[in-house]
């Protein structure tokens, strides 16, 4: 159906749209007017099925199998397809014409985007993501929002979005206080090696335990948040080191993980400081704050504790201090009246549902997201352990993320070595760069965000399964039919597929730019995975019942052109992911 405000602009070589388009205005005239929607759904008996006869006919009070007929012998599709059959209740099944497939094909294959265009209604979308805390280690948390964040931007900005990204890294509250102390006793150079390496737990850890055991260095601190928070110079150049000491160390995982985050994006909680009074004065405004022990709070309605009464959201504290809820207010503000958001996603594990959906509701009940601005929790569930635990590491620590992505890309490197021993090392260096870090971010990728996944080496590095180092053999295998072809000379040609496997191949590489809108739709990346997945299989199959090189004349041509437009199908959808697809393995 068209969707004003689809994400995705319906393909023009999406063989589904098309029937559906050719449908609608009779549809639409049989029902006398408005629009209807023919139903067009993927099929296990043809290539298609058409469902939308069954509740057009409940509609107008007619019999499905009878208006079912009607659309077939309509005739407005016998161009398009090879056979229509009503069947069941009132389906009609469809098989497209080769020649349809055929003249798609081509399409796609002359169109560098592969079918995928860019929006004419390009939206502004802020993505808060990664969002790691000063002074803190990342966690795999932070690995999956960061991964997740970084898949939903460049499926967005493919898609013809303006996207912003935001890390909303946290740099403010009342332990900078105690972790500025102790930056002074160690001394910045001792501080700085420490952090600077990504030992940002030991350094936490020793400015808690200094906090719990010494009164001393309690009152320092306590002087010290006030001297942050009422703008002292000097006490602001020592908060400043620290959080470049920390984005640094933060910056060569990004790196590392080949994200597009860079300082430009940091819009950490600090930033929102000097804009919580105005938010406060404008809820006051708005006449929903109230009182609650001292504290200023708004009720959303709909929210309650375990004994059932109303949940506040907590705005000022009795101590007059902002928190976590105001800056995420304010942050809304900003997001919608300075950068223009008409969607914003939050890319947060799903334990902060409940402060993101209060502060969603509150943001609304002031007025301040309009109609046509959404805010959406793209939520994600955990990491486990082969124990079916959070993942630990040996010692019983979390996890840390630079160890864990220089172990992928070892591993890799083995695996690359026994498959094969003929590439050099800096080859090999690189290729494990590629399937390290690849495997690593589509095992978070491809399973259902809110679910929960075991991180498991053997299974993420694996050959075949939904793996990323499958999909990126099968981009590997068909550069290398290329390099054999463009040794013998041969090249592709006109497309014309004809087998069922290469014929189903065809079908599926049409399906590419519906999957990116379905993904876009749900911020669901695992549907991409699956479709690439999907799509690694036909061409394993296709590439083992239809010779490509040993054939001849315009077989082997067309039949290149099929394999070229897999692999770069196979590089496009892995890069919408973030990975990266080697042209030998
Ligand atoms: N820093 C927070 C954490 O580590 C995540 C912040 C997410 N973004 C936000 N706007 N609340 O849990």
């Amino acid at each position: 159906m068209v969707n004003e405000r689809a994400l995705v602009q319906t393909a023009a070589t999406d063989p589904f749209a098309l029937v559906s388009a050719r449908l609608e205005p009779w549809l639409s005239q049989r029902a006398g007017g408005g629009a209807v929607d023919p139903v067009v759904r993927p099929s296990d008996h043809a290539d298609a099925q058409i469902n939308g006869a069954l509740p057009l006919a409940k509609q107008l009070g007619c019999n499905p199998r009878d208006l079912a007929t009607e659309i077939v012998e309509s005739g407005q599709l016998d161009d398009l397809c090879a056979a229509l059959e009503v069947a069941g209740p009132g389906f009609i099944n469809v098989t497209f014409a080769d020649s349809t497939i055929d003249h798609l094909l081509t399409e796609v294959a002359n169109d560098e985007h592969l079918g995928l265009h860019k929006s004419s209604e390009p939206r502004t979308v802020v993505i808060d993501y990664s969002a790691p805390n000063v002074a803190k280690e990342m966690h795999v948390g932070h690995l999956r929002s960061t991964v997740i964040g970084d898949a939903l931007v460049r499926m967005y900005s493919a898609a013809g979005h303006k996207v912003i990204r935001e890390n909303h890294i946290g740099d403010w509250g009342r332990p900078f206080g105690m972790l500025i102390e102790h930056l002074l006793d160690l001394g910045e150079e001792v501080a700085s090696s420490g952090l600077g390496q990504g030992d940002l737990d030991s350094f936490y850890k020793a400015a808690n335990a200094k906090f719990s055991e010494s009164e001393e260095f309690q009152e320092r601190s306590r002087e010290r948040v006030v001297l942050l928070q009422s703008g002292n110079p000097e006490t602001h150049v020592l908060w400043d080191r620290l959080v470049a000491m920390s984005t640094a160390y933060f910056n060569t995982v990004y790196e590392q993980l080949g994200v597009l985050l860079v300082d430009d994006d940091l819009m950490g909680e600090s930033k929102y400081q000097p804009l919580m009074p105005a938010t406060l004065e404008r809820l006051e405004a708005s006449g929903l704050m109230s009182e609650s022990d001292g504290a200023k709070v708004v009720f959303p309605p709909g929210f309650t504790n375990r004994d059932g009464d109303p949940l506040p959201l907590i705005v000022q504290a009795r101590t007059g201090g902002f928190n976590y809820a105001t800056s995420d207010l304010a942050c809304v503000i900003d997001r919608i009246e300075r950068l223009g958001a008409d969607l914003m996603l939050y890319v947060i594990g799903a334990p902060q549902q409940q402060h993101l959906e209060m502060v969603f509701a509150v943001a609304k009940m002031a007025g301040w997201m309009p109609e046509g601005v959404s805010a959406v929790h793209v939520a994600f569930g955990n990491v486990l352990g082969d124990d079916k635990k959070m993942l630990r590491s040996r010692s019983g620590e979390s996890v840390k993320l630079v160890d864990l992505l220089s172990e992928a890309v070892d591993r890799a490197s083995a695996a690359v070595e026994e498959k094969n021993p003929s590439l050099s090392d800096a080859e090999r260096a690189a290729v494990a760069e590629m399937i390290g870090i690849g495997a690593v971010k589509y095992a978070d990728l491809s399973t259902d965000r809110v679910r929960d996944y075991v991180f498991n080496w053997d299974r993420m590095l694996a050959f075949d399964g939904n793996t990323s180092p499958y999909l990126q053999y099968a981009h590997a295998r068909i550069c290398s039919i290329f390099r054999r072809a463009a040794e013998e000379g041969v090249s592709s040609g006109e497309i014309a597929v004809r087998e069922p496997a290469e014929r189903a191949l065809g079908l599926h590489l049409l399906g590419y730019p519906a999957v990116v809108a379905d993904a876009l739709e749900s911020n669901s990346p695992h549907r991409l995975c699956t479709y690439l997945f999907e799509l690694a299989q036909l061409f394993t199959s296709f590439y083992e019942q239809c010779p490509v090189l040993k054939s001849d004349g315009d077989t082997r041509s067309s039949r290149l052109a099929v394999c070229d437009l897999t692999a770069r199908t196979l590089s496009a959808g892995l890069g919408l992911l973030g990975i990266d697809a080697p042209e030998q393995m």
